[in-house]
């Protein structure tokens, strides 16, 4: 189960990602906006808390740019949020940084590039090894 949310500048992009992958399969858990003018910590707040209560493995943020979901999401314990723009980066957050959640721009990408990213970053799996022992060092700045 995918939790994702949006603000009023993510709506249409959200909604067109639930569609379209809710069709390959993909399930998901909308946690709002339905279109209204909001805030976009607070969506934020309610998908990331999906993620650490085990309801949910992995997230998706939709605002106007993207920045403001991933800088909200990150103040979060245990949430590694990546802005994703491209396939590389979308890729290699989550094969070397294990990213939880992925945020886009609705305003700065296209909708077809949007379910691309999605689907990359929904498929590919955390290396390890390595790149655990630098996700644990993540884990320690929570902490201290
Ligand atoms: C809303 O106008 C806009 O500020 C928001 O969607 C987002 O881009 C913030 O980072």
């Amino acid at each position: 189960m995918i939790a994702i949310g949006c603000d009023h500048a993510g709506y249409k992009l959200k909604e067109f990602l639930i569609n379209a992958l809710s069709e390959k399969g993909y399930e998901f858990k909308d946690m709002g906006c339905n279109g209204e003018r909001c805030d976009y910590p607070n969506i934020a707040e309610s998908v990331c808390k999906e993620i650490k209560s085990g309801n949910c493995d992995k997230g998706i943020l939709i605002c106007g740019t993207g920045i403001g979901m991933s800088i909200a999401a990150n103040k979060i314990k245990g949430i590694r949020a990546s802005l994703c723009s491209d396939s590389y980066s979308t890729k290699y957050t989550r094969l070397h940084n294990d990213a939880n959640v992925m945020c886009m721009g609705a305003r700065v990408i296209a909708s077809g590039l949007a379910e691309e990213l999605a689907e990359i970053f929904l498929t590919t799996n955390f290396e390890g090894g390595r790149h655990q022992q630098r996700i644990d060092l993540i884990t320690n700045l929570e902490n201290n």
